[in-house]
């Protein structure tokens, strides 16, 4: 046999193999005879979401609204990965919050040995991310969040600084909220005083710069050899910058003298046993990965819905400002509890855009399904369409139209608890969901009380997402006209 019929017989063996393993892949959902949306060849049921053609938001949207009320839930592939897409509230239910201890793992990759911080709350499973999230239960309490309030409306101030003096200009939103975070991220995440954090924002936009979601879609499907080939989720730069301002600050930290606690350093530093520095510095980082990218993003569409419906901008200012005026000007815990309508404002925002439109988890042990035929294995992966669930026409009346009263008491009373679920919850839901609501009412009361928002020439209508995300941002920055009112 000559060397060409050999090459021609290897190749085509090895394309029998590839094949065969793509469609016993394929074939999963098919062989528990578990109802399932029929995957094309390679893609799955995601086509279009990884070359970043379409949201994944919508490619699970139209899963969800295809099989609502048929079953509990629907298997559908992401490439050749089957996974459970929930349909059912009930459900939702009781993976989020009864059951949760079946659905403790996120399942996402992680490779701590060789990118320390991957080892962060969001990333983990196991037994180490149970001994983390122990640790960080304590540090994000009620009565520290409180605690961390006067910090937080002393960073919100450069929001006035920022928008300076002129009576009529256009601004970049993205860029003006994005400023706020940052501060916050650097000043109470990683320690950072000051107000200039011009090299801590420069790293905040680099640390993505390599992301491509068809290799983070690999490193998840191959872990292991991801591991072997020392995948790096993270541009290394970036995150040896992080690593770095975390290390030196919490060295800078014990020579000095006890300070009343501002940072989340602090708290994870001052703990009864504190975690070593290398893990405290992972948990910083991971609050920038989990953290920055939704704050911006529900800071700006919130700006950008008000824009658009003035009366309801009005109706936030004037009660913000008659709240600050029985408070002394001062933006005070009790003052944020009275802002119900601002609250409800932000809520709104969460539910239409909501940042990260699915929640991840992943089977550590089998569920029944009680009182029916149906099982999720151990090790399946499960998704809750948050975002498709937030946009049921079956559960929000006109769910396209921007309506904060959705949120009045009544209203969300009527409706079963996992209807919004902006934040996760459960054992496994958004651990810092209190700050991050107190960090966004801090930011809108700075942003409205002085300033007035409408749509310019550069504004994108109808919003427009960028694909390339998981999480919801828009695909490109949203641009207002600002009015200073006095
Ligand atoms: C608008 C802002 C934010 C939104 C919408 C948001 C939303 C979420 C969601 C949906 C999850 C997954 C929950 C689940 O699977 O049930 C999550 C997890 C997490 N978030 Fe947030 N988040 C926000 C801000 C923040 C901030 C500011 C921080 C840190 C300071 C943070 C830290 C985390 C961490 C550490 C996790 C992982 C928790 C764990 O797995 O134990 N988030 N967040």
């Amino acid at each position: 046999m000559d060397l060409l019929h050999r090459v021609l017989l290897t190749a085509l063996g090895a394309f029998s193999v590839f094949y065969a393993l793509v469609k016993i892949s394929l074939g999963y959902w098919k062989r528990r005879g578990i109802l399932h949306e029929k995957p094309k060849f390679l893609w799955g049921n995601i086509k279009g979401v990884l070359n970043g053609k379409r949201h994944v938001q919508d490619a699970l949207h139209d899963i969800y609204a295809g099989y609502k009320g048929r079953a509990p839930f629907v298997g559908f592939y992401a490439c050749l990965k089957p996974f459970i897409l929930v349909l059912d509230l009930k459900l939702v239910h009781q993976i989020v919050f009864t059951d949760a201890g079946h659905f403790t793992s996120r399942g996402l990759y992680s490779n701590p040995s060789g990118e320390p911080l991957s080892a962060n709350l969001l990333q983990l499973d196991g037994h180490k991310w149970r001994a983390l999230h122990a640790k960080s239960a304590e540090v994000f309490t009620p009565a520290n969040v409180h605690k961390l309030l006067a910090r937080l409306t002393q960073i919100s101030s450069r929001i006035q600084s920022d928008l300076g003096r002129e009576s009529l200009q256009t601004r970049n939103i993205s860029e003006l909220v994005a400023a706020y975070s940052v501060d916050v991220m650097a000043s109470m995440a990683f320690g950072l005083a000051g107000q200039d954090h011009q090299e801590f924002a420069k790293w905040t936009r680099n640390y993505w710069a390599d992301f491509k979601l068809w290799q983070a879609y690999l490193a998840l499907e191959f872990p292991l050899i991801a591991r072997l080939l020392q995948y790096k989720s993270y541009a290394e730069p970036a995150t040896a910058y992080f690593q770095k301002v975390a290390l030196s600050q919490l060295q800078a930290q014990r020579r000095r003298d006890r300070q009343p606690l501002q940072t989340f350093l602090q708290l994870y530093s001052n703990a009864d046993q504190p975690l070593d520095d290398v893990v405290i510095a992972s948990q910083a980082f991971g609050f920038l990965l989990a953290g920055l990218a939704p704050l911006n993003a529900a800071l700006g569409f919130c700006l950008y819905e008000l824009a658009r419906q003035p009366e309801l901008q009005d109706r936030t200012r004037l009660e913000i400002k008659r709240t600050l005026d029985q408070h002394g000007g001062q933006v005070t815990a009790e003052c944020l509890r009275e802002l119900r309508y601002a609250k409800q404002v932000l809520n709104e925002t969460l539910r239409l855009h909501t940042p990260y439109p699915f929640l991840v988890r992943r089977a550590t042990k089998e569920f029944e399904l009680p009182g029916s035929v149906f099982v999720i294995a151990r090790g399946n992966g499960v998704l809750i369409p948050t975002a498709a669930i937030h946009r049921d026409p079956e559960i929000y009346e006109e769910p396209e139209r921007f309506d904060p009263d959705r949120f009045e008491e009544e209203a969300k009373r009527s409706r079963p608890p996992a209807a919004f679920l902006p934040f996760g919850d459960g054992l496994r839901g958004c651990i810092a969901a209190r700050f991050a609501e107190q960090q966004l009412l801090v930011g809108l009361v700075e942003l409205l009380k002085g300033h007035r928002y409408a749509p310019c020439a550069e504004t994108t209508i109808p919003m427009e997402y960028d694909n390339r995300r998981l999480l919801l941002m828009p695909k490109s920055d949203i641009k207002l006209s600002v009015e200073r009112i006095d």
